[in-house]
């Protein structure tokens, strides 16, 4: 599986249809913010001048849902994904029922300050109700549930947090392999995931010439995904063949 990894306030269905072409088979749109404590944190993330999307509660749904459609009329053989927060799984549920979204994406990933202060994007993965959360949304949508989280955060055993998302049911674990300090994934740990878990597993990071590709895939992954490298339009290498 070769997928689109989201980037908040740049990944929309005009930048999907954009990059897909490359060889991509999932598109990720967002990350959104779905409810009061996520949108407040996006504004001010907004308000410092970040890239981020920023729509108001009584839009986001309709918004998503508009943007499902518009990647489908364009390219109606990839599967589209929706990368969300929110600080309960409910409205996460009421996003995984659009109609033609194939895969709601939890963003357990995200470090910006607004965010994690709200107790979404990373700090999810400390959350004691974690497993509890995930479980929630993958028992009540109709569609595929993917897991994103990042790898190597101070206080959390990124196995043990592979292995709750497992137990949880989702379909998918997208991990972005970053190291602090290393310019490059921590293929070691992706590996790890990939031997003690049967979950299917999305690697990310760093990905952005054909050796990485390789050296991402020989660690047993499902799939891979690419973000800043397919942000230029100019990526000087085909993924199909992978
Ligand atoms: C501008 C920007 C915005 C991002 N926004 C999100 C986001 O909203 N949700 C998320 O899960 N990851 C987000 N990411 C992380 C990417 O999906 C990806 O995990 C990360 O950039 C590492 O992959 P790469 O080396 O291919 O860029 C963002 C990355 C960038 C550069």
């Amino acid at each position: 599986m070769k997928v689109v990894a989201p980037m908040a306030g740049i990944s929309n269905s005009d930048f999907l249809n954009k990059v897909i072409p490359y060889g991509f088979d999932v598109a990720t749109l967002g990350g959104y913010s779905l409810d009061t404590p996520t949108i407040e944190a996006s504004k001010k993330i907004v308000e410092r001048g970040r890239k981020e999307f920023d729509f108001p509660l009584d839009e986001i749904f309709s918004h998503i849902e508009n943007e499902v459609d518009s990647v489908k009329e364009v390219h109606n053989d990839v599967k589209v994904s929706a990368n969300v927060r929110a600080t309960t799984p409910q409205p996460i549920i009421e996003i995984g029922k659009i109609r033609n979204l194939d895969i709601v994406e939890i963003n357990c990933h995200c470090r910006q300050e607004e965010i994690m202060s709200v107790g979404c994007g990373q700090e999810m993965l400390k959350r004691p109700d974690f497993e509890n959360f995930i479980s929630e949304v993958v028992d009540n949508v109709g569609c595929e549930v993917s897991v994103k989280i990042r790898a190597n955060i101070d206080g959390v055993d990124t196995l043990e947090v592979a292995k709750q998302v497992e137990n949880a049911g989702a379909d998918y674990l997208h991990v972005d392999a970053m190291k602090k300090g290393v310019f490059d994934a921590d293929y070691n740990t992706v590996k790890k995931i990939c031997d003690n878990t049967e979950i299917k597993v999305i690697g990310n990071n760093s990905l952005n010439c054909e050796d990485n590709i390789k050296k991402m895939i020989e660690t047993g992954v499902y799939g891979f995904s690419m973000a800043r490298a397919v942000i230029s339009g100019n990526l000087n290498f085909n993924i199909s063949q992978f």
